[in-house]
């Protein structure tokens, strides 16, 4: 009955799969850099977004679909922090973007819980793109000393004794 809902949610499991992927490839890149603010902030978006599969998944299978876990984009190999922040930035606009429209089709469709799902990501997705905008503002506006900072913080938690074990 919901068809096309069901394409629909399957892919938003793309794509979710696909940024848990490049966000957990940050999270690594960033760790090894020293850089442990941002890391922590790929990793809990990253955790967030598979929270994400899962409502989406839950709900294919309540309409009797099949989930597809395809990941939509392999992951690309950015290295440099202010180009991870943009491409973060640039993932969550244009998710944003996708479920506000399928949203409106699931309405158009009479399915009005898939539209409820695809409004409440919408919302958190625009906490992401935030959260990523801000870090990018940081970067642009003090670059190597933002950096720095977070090293220094980190070596300061190394020589105190309290790093949390690896
Ligand atoms: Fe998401
Ligand atoms: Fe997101």
């Amino acid at each position: 009955m919901h068809e096309k809902s069901i394409v629909l949610l399957n892919n938003a499991v793309r794509d979710e799969l696909a940024a848990v992927h490049q966000y957990m490839y940050f999270h690594f890149h960033l760790d090894d850099q020293g850089y442990d603010l941002l890391s922590s902030l790929f990793r809990r978006i990253a955790i967030e977004e598979m929270t994400h599969v899962e409502l989406l998944a839950e709900r294919i299978l309540f309409l009797k679909g099949e989930v597809i876990m395809e990941v939509g984009e392999p992951v690309k190999p950015i290295h440099d922090v202010a180009g991870m922040l943009q491409m973060a930035c640039q993932l969550e606009e244009s998710t944003i973007l996708d479920y506000n429209r399928w949203a409106n089709e699931c309405s158009a469709n009479a399915d009005s819980v898939s539209k409820k799902i695809f409004e409440d990501l919408v919302a958190q997705e625009e906490i992401h793109y935030d959260q990523f905008d801000n870090e990018w503002d940081k970067v642009k506006q003090f670059g190597e000393r933002y950096l720095a900072l977070q090293s220094i913080e980190r070596s300061k938690t190394i020589s105190a004794g309290t790093a949390p074990a690896a």
